[in-house]
């Protein structure tokens, strides 16, 4: 069996911890005020059971905190339905994204429908007013900034019908509103597309657009007037994730004869006001979007096919390196307004994934950087961050031997002019010294700042957000 030098990343935490002033090497700039905070797997494994895929780990949080130039640092689980019956039984209670739960003949007499999982460990975001940890079930769980325990289930005070969503729902800074959907599955399939002011915990249904087959999406883009869904040919079969008792993902079935469709839906009445057809890709993130000289300019990772989520199942990233895919193709989709086909141009060369831009400023209108993370080689997973200058198509590349960083989140530096002026904060695996420290960096150089060393090491975890305060006691400012 080959090893790869970055397992460790797929490895549990040893433990839960809190630390207060982490050993830094370098300076952290003193305007870095507030904190980072994160959620990805904590474990891969319940008592003698492991999860399948790398989306499947029970949720841990992290929070990195930063106030004149010291860091503080803490990580805990989020103690979800899942992760608490999981606990209790010793065996994985709630399937996952690529793991079913298995249960006894009796269990399934006496609870026969598979219960949907409230594991949140895909992205942190703000619900009315609430620090939420978040999945592709419509069930956030609420924490405590301050101490990262698990409050409760958010709970929505309206009936938006969907049983999937995205955890990645966007932020309207005119409006001060969340903009997302819901995949309404029941009694026949439908996108449900709402809005939900800041500070609000009901959700207003916008539109309603009915489609025989959902396609998986993890994202989708925004722009001043219009929502962006993009249909990969990733098609659900609803009897099958009903009955097939498959994991959740291996109910969708890529259909290579099939292209991919925009769907460009207004925000103000819900309504698809054109769509467009490309050739069948598959993505998981978006980047950004903005309307231009009548098209709407979509920037997303593109992969040919579905192949990347089969490459990230633990067998394949723990067995097979070489045939994991660990990033797409910067592609840029322009969808004029009055034709019914899609073409792409390639940004860079240079593969890219977990993208990042200066969302506050560059969300919904032309922009100039993307951050991310890439792969210098086949075999070695995300070995490297990069920032692509779409405008001048160029790139600049952090690497350093056997380290693994993951999102780079890019923190906007007070009063500055510049897009890229700033820092990225991203938490490394260094797979040398066996341990996970966070890397700061200046977005402008791309030198490197500081490093925030941990005790122990971390397992490589998804999304993150960064917040003003580090006592969010006042409304916070959520960058994404
Ligand atoms: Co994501």
């Amino acid at each position: 069996m080959a090893i790869a030098p970055y397992q460790l990343g797929f490895s549990a935490a040893h433990q839960e911890g809190e630390f207060n002033a982490l050993p830094i090497q370098g300076t952290i700039p003193s305007w870095l005020r507030g904190s980072l905070i994160r959620t990805g797997p904590g474990t891969l494994e319940v008592g003698q059971q492991s999860y399948h895929h790398w989306f499947d780990g029970l949720a841990m949080l992290r929070k990195f905190s930063f106030e004149d130039g010291r860091v503080s640092f803490a990580n805990r689980f989020l103690e979800s339905q899942a992760y608490r019956e999981a606990k209790s039984k010793g065996k994985i209670s709630r399937g996952e994204f690529g793991t079913t739960a298995r249960h006894s003949f009796l269990e399934r007499l006496t609870d026969p429908l598979p219960r949907l999982t409230d594991n949140a460990t895909v992205n942190i975001t703000m619900q009315g007013d609430r620090f939420v940890s978040v999945t592709e079930s419509p069930f956030p769980i609420i924490f405590d900034p301050q101490s990262l325990n698990t409050i409760d289930q958010f709970h929505y005070h309206d009936h938006v019908p969907g049983q999937i969503t995205t955890a990645h729902p966007h932020f309207d800074y005119r409006e001060n509103a969340v903009y997302s959907y819901l995949v309404n599955l029941i009694p026949r399939c439908s996108y449900s597309i709402y809005r939900m002011d800041a500070h609000s915990n009901e959700r207003t249904l916008i539109g309603s657009i009915p489609v025989k087959q959902p396609a998986y999406m993890h994202t989708f883009s925004m722009t001043e007037h219009y929502i962006i869904l993009s249909e990969y040919p990733l098609k659900l079969n609803r009897l099958s994730l009903m009955l097939s008792g498959k994991p959740y993902i291996e109910n969708y079935q890529w259909k290579s004869d099939k292209q991919t469709r925009f769907l460009i839906i207004s925000k103000e009445t819900g309504e698809v006001v054109h769509s467009a057809e490309s050739e069948p890709f598959f993505s998981f993130h978006h980047v950004n979007a903005f309307e231009q000289n009548g098209e709407v300019v979509v920037d997303l990772i593109a992969y040919s096919d579905s192949a990347v989520i089969q490459s990230l199942y633990l067998e394949s990233l723990l067995e097979h390196p070489e045939q994991v895919i660990a990033a797409g193709e910067l592609r840029r989709y322009r969808i004029p307004l009055n034709e019914a086909i899609a073409h792409f141009e390639v940004l860079t060369s240079e593969p890219v994934e977990l993208p990042r831009i200066n969302y506050q400023r560059c969300n919904t209108r032309p922009y100039q950087f993307v951050y991310g993370v890439g792969s210098s080689r086949s075999g070695n997973f995300i070995d490297q961050l990069v920032k692509v200058d779409i405008q001048n198509r160029t790139t600049q590349i952090w690497r350093s031997p056997d380290c693994y960083p993951g999102e780079p989140v890019f923190v906007a530096a007070p009063n500055t002019t510049s897009e890229d002026e700033g820092v990225i904060l991203s938490v490394v695996l260094n797979a040398q010294t066996q341990n996970s420290f966070l890397l700061v960096l200046d977005a402008q150089s791309w030198n490197e700042l500081a490093r925030v060393e941990l005790p122990y090491h971390l397992p490589f975890d998804f999304h993150g957000q960064y917040f003003d305060a580090i006592v969010p006691t006042e409304r916070t400012q959520l960058h994404r």
